[in-house]
């Protein structure tokens, strides 16, 4: 199957008119998206994701390299219909929301009943149906990306990009954003979503990648990247935590981590003073230790 989303080799050079400068913004960034997945875009400020999704979107050109959305280049018009996009500073027009929402269905080339319906339908999704006559002027920042998620939403589209939507967002806005991407994905449909919240990354995205000065340099499957394969994780009971280091009892059970290496004589011990393994699991680590090893420069280094 054709990914949905596919960068290719692309270089993005930004040119400064008055200095002769060039600033590389991508450098030979390679990523495929694959129909029906939630797909996390990390990385730090100016690592380059704004860029890549501005590529995509056909607003500007890559400086080498080749991209299709949909199947088609970037940039194509009918593709860009079976899209919908949040951008990062959502700045909309001062117009009731309504109208708002039913402008943007306009430029996809929709209209009539068909429209002020789904209008209506995408407003209530966002929980904005009674704000709907209000000008979106007048909303808070949080309103606003939700307004503005409504209209990525409005052409009912195959592909949503969002660059970062969920900033602005109150805990329960965050989780019913989370149920509508989980649901958006049941319908078979794929996300691609850039987002500094790693926690809301780490529980819809099937799958991330963490861009670093404009290359890859991590990406997999969330499950596995959270799994470490160095440490494990030990359950145990009947034993004292002051006998292994860093052990937390808890409920009756005693937990703490061991590195792969010691892992046999832990258990070997554990079972001298006469304690019980409950369980030995792969570490699971937090999306932050992930990103923060592979975008901080120690990563670069030998250990
Ligand atoms: N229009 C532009 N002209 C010149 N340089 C730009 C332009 N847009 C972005 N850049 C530069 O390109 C690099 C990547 O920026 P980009 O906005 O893609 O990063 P980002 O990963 O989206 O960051 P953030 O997490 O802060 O949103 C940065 O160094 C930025 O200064
Ligand atoms: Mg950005």
């Amino acid at each position: 199957m054709p990914a949905v989303l596919e960068f290719e080799a692309i270089t993005k050079e930004y040119r400064s008119p008055f200095r002769r400068r060039t600033l590389r913004a991508l450098d030979g960034f390679t990523l495929r998206v694959e129909a029906g997945e939630i797909f996390g875009f990390l990385g730090p400020n100016g690592a380059g994701k704004t860029t890549a999704i501005h590529l995509a979107m056909g607003f500007m050109r890559a400086s080498s390299g080749f991209g299709r959305m949909l199947n088609r280049p970037f940039g194509d018009p009918t593709a860009r219909r079976r899209v919908g996009f949040l951008a990062e500073n959502v700045a909309l027009y001062h117009r009731p929301a309504t109208r708002l929402v039913r402008f943007y269905g306009g430029l996809n080339g929709m209209g009539g009943r068909y429209l002020r319906a789904r209008t209506r339908e995408v407003l209530e999704r966002v929980h904005l149906g009674a704000q709907a006559g209000r000008n979106v002027g007048k909303f808070s920042r949080g309103m606003l990306q939700r307004v503005g998620l409504a209209q990525a939403l409005v052409n009912d589209p195959d592909l949503l990009i969002l660059d970062e939507p969920t900033s602005a967002l109150d805990p329960e806005s965050r989780v019913s954003v989370r149920e509508l991407l989980l649901d958006f994905r049941a319908h078979g449909k794929t996300v691609f979503l850039s987002s500094h919240l790693l926690s809301e990354v780490e529980l819809v995205c099937d799958r991330v990648a963490v861009l670093h000065r404009g290359r890859i340099a991590r990406m997999g499957r969330t499950t596995e990247l959270l799994e470490s394969r160095d440490e494990s994780q030990v359950v145990a009971r009947n034993i004292a935590p002051a006998d292994f280091p860093g052990a937390q009892a808890q409920n009756g059970s005693v937990t703490f981590s061991v590195l792969a290496s010691a892992q046999r004589a832990t258990l070997e011990r554990i079972w001298a003073l006469g304690g019980e393994v409950l369980s030995v699991n792969p570490r699971r680590r937090s999306l932050e230790e992930v990103f923060l090893e592979v975008t901080s420069d120690k990563s670069q280094a030998p250990s």
